[in-house]
């Protein structure tokens, strides 16, 4: 018995070369006690076979919305129904467009958009067509909507280009269908937010108030919450990472848009405040770029900025039963993170310390000490990522009933 015993997927096979890799994940996906059915596009039969896909799923392949023995057969809303999942792999640019717009102009479009069942995408294109704005404007669309996504990675292409933009491995296509279909990690069934990354406050059109947060500790819990079984919000302000895969990634620029964010995400069961929100933005941002005027200096008259972590932890009702806060600190860590656990009201703080000379602050490692009403717990200096993986173990223990 594993996790996909006597699931049943639907396999929508797009016009990429990377179909060639999708006949490998209908095997990794019966391996694991799943039943395929493939839906070829146009496109993907000009790489592989509907008979190729036929001789893996030992089912017939679908391709033609309007074919008379398929319709009497199943038909293309039962096709769109009788499954616990669809997969799109290769999920095209012109796919993803298509799916994103609404069309439906062929058997996978109108399936694809006759459906009510989760979707999970594993695109593949060309590195220039991924992170074009249009692509990257679809993929935005369909997240928004819930449409699930794999990958894609980064390496070689086809094109001898490199950058994102390759198929994830079918075993990690599996994995996430795995992780879909029966979330089994320590926060399955979980909704988590996290908030991640610095703000900016504008001063005017072009400049602005920000600090040096990179997002990557933020960023790497949001995918260990996700890798755990849990349904991940991600509210981001501006960094230079990529999405992590699998998670709903809300952009924003602002504390006061970052607070609005949270509570439009709301409820939650955890939520997990690793921003580094701007405690002040400009009250009299000006309208127009401020020019200079004869030496004399701009007033920018500055004002506190919404606690998010405090709004949220103090409220009466819809407050996450599990709130964790960050303290960045650059002296007497410990005491300060006390003080900040009190104040804002959360159940507990992750403190390090972000002095110069720690390299916490973009870099890739972190020192933490794990502060709560009752105990304090240092962590040796782990990655980023492992800091995470425990954290969310430890988030898991915790709602289990475990060690706080
Ligand atoms: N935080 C928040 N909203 C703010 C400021 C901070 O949600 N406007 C959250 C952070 O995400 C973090 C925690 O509060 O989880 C502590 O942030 P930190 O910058 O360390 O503390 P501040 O409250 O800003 O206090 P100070 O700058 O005085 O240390």
């Amino acid at each position: 018995m594993t996790a996909l015993t006597g699931k049943r997927i639907l396999l929508v096979i797009g016009g990429g070369i990377a179909a060639y890799k999708s006949l490998d994940l209908i095997r990794r996906l019966r391996e694991r006690g799943a039943s395929v059915r493939c839906i070829l596009t146009n496109g993907a039969q000009q790489f592989i076979t509907p008979l190729a896909a036929s001789a893996l799923t030992g089912q017939r392949s679908h391709t033609d919305l309007f074919d008379r023995e398929d319709e009497a057969d199943i038909g293309h809303i039962k096709l769109a129904r009788d499954a616990d999942l669809i997969v799109v792999a290769p999920a095209t640019a012109n796919l993803m467009a298509k799916m994103a717009g609404g069309h439906a102009d062929d058997l996978a479009s109108t399936v694809l958009l006759a459906t009510t069942l989760p979707i999970l995408i594993a695109p593949a294109m060309n590195v220039r067509m991924w992170l074009h704005p249009a692509t990257q404007r679809n993929l935005k669309t369909l997240q928004a909507v819930g449409v699930h996504v794999v990958g894609p990675n980064e390496g070689a292409m086809a094109e001898a280009e490199f950058g994102p933009g390759r198929m994830a491995e079918p075993l990690e296509i599996a994995a996430a269908v795995e992780r879909l279909l029966a979330p089994s990690g320590s926060l399955a069934g979980k909704h988590v937010i996290v908030t991640s990354g610095p703000t900016h406050e504008p001063i005017d059109p072009v400049r602005y108030i920000a600090n040096r947060s990179s997002g990557k500790q933020g960023h790497a819990i949001a995918k260990a919450a996700a890798e755990a079984g849990a349904r991940v919000t991600l509210i981001s302000g501006p960094v230079t990472l990529p999405d992590p895969a699998g998670v709903t990634v809300v952009h924003v620029e602002s504390a006061r848009a970052m607070l609005e964010a949270v509570e439009q995400a709301l409820p939650a069961d955890i939520g997990i405040f690793a921003a580094a929100v701007a405690d002040w933005r400009v009250d009299n941002a000006g309208e127009q770029k401020i020019k200079k005027k004869d030496g004399a200096l701009p007033n920018l008259s500055l004002t506190e900025n919404p606690d998010i972590l405090a709004t949220i932890a103090r409220r009466t009702e819809g407050r996450p039963p599990l709130m964790v806060g960050f303290a960045a600190e650059t002296e007497n860590v410990i005491e300060h993170a006390k003080q900040k656990l009190a104040r804002k009201g959360c159940d507990l703080i992750v403190a390090n310390d972000v002095s110069t000379a720690t390299g916490v602050m973009g870099g890739d490692s972190n020192t933490v000490h794990l502060v709560t009403a009752s105990d304090v717990e240092t962590w040796p200096t782990l990655s980023k990522t492992d800091v995470a993986k425990k954290l969310v173990a430890r988030l898991g223990a915790m709602m289990g009933g475990g060690k706080p």
